[in-house]
């Protein structure tokens, strides 16, 4: 297992004297390539602070963070913009494409081997693009896109550098239930096949069900005490504690519901068979 990012003791102070918010309190945070990881907290958590420090946007007031080994809390100003573009992949709740452009433009332009125009930062964008089921959509401007295929660009735009790690900060929140869940199967899918690790911040308890783990932030610090495992009927990550449980073969099991509590005990031996682990 490689770890793309850690974060060690990281604390975020914004302003000063009585009027200093501390936004992060001594924060350690790691994770692997092949991983979705799930922030969740209350609004106000600092969830998003711990994203756009994690994206080497902004800096900490203290600690360390590492992306694949190089320690970014340790460059100047000068040398972050090439990490975050050679690194980092950003998928924003707004999707912030360039309305002037085409889809593959809005990929293209962020690529930093050979010119944008260049054949073969036309030819990966395509490909990427095609992965991700924009094949028909290379020419479209954003404003004749679904926001969907918007989410589909920004995802193609932030893999365009072969990143290692992916931040989105709410990729679901403007889409309807079905193009969310359809973006989520595609950054769970980045992770997995592309061994790419992928935080995600996120109200959204659908994430659930392609979540590798979920982190809590609250009030700045990552709750150490909420135990969490896997639903082995539906996949969604839940708490164990306040969960429908049952013991099969000396292990327990806790479930998002007592429908998959239910379907679970009426044949756990079908249930586990074949699921994921
Ligand atoms: N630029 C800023 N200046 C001052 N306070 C800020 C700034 N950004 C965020 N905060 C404060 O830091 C805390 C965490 O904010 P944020 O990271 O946006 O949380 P979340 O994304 O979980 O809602 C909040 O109390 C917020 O008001
Ligand atoms: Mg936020």
């Amino acid at each position: 297992m490689s770890t793309v990012l850690r974060m060690t003791q990281v604390t975020k102070t914004y302003g000063g004297g009585d009027a200093a918010v501390h936004a992060l309190d001594d924060v350690d945070f790691n994770i692997e390539a092949g991983e979705v990881v799930v922030v969740m907290g209350p609004s106000g958590a600092g969830k998003t602070t711990f994203l756009t420090i994690a994206g080497a946007l902004l800096t900490p007031t203290s600690g360390t963070v590492e992306i694949s080994g190089v320690n970014i809390t340790a460059l100047s100003e000068k040398e972050l913009p090439d990490v975050r573009r050679e690194r980092i992949g950003f998928v924003f709740q707004s999707f912030n494409l360039l309305e002037a452009l085409s889809a593959i433009e809005n990929v293209t332009l962020v690529m930093t081997e050979g010119s944008p125009k260049s054949r073969g930062a036309v030819n990966r964008a395509s490909e990427l693009m095609n992965m991700l089921g924009l094949g028909h959509r290379l020419k479209s401007l954003p404003r004749n896109l679904s926001g969907g295929e918007k989410q589909r660009v920004a995802i193609a735009r932030a893999l365009a550098n072969n990143p290692d790690l992916i931040l989105a900060d709410e990729p679901t929140a403007n889409l309807d239930s079905k193009r969310g869940r359809e973006v989520m199967q595609l950054l769970r899918q980045i992770a997995f096949e592309m061994h790419k690790a992928v935080v995600i911040v996120s109200h959204d308890h659908r994430t659930r069900e392609i979540a590798s783990r979920i982190a809590w932030l609250e009030d700045g610090t990552f709750r150490p005490d909420v135990a969490t495992d896997r639903d082995p009927v539906c996949q969604r990550v839940v708490e164990v504690q306040g969960s429908p449980a049952f013991s099969y073969e000396s292990r327990s099991y806790y479930f998002c519901s007592t429908q998959c509590l239910e379907l679970f005990k009426a044949d756990p031996a079908q249930q586990l068979a074949g699921k994921r682990q």
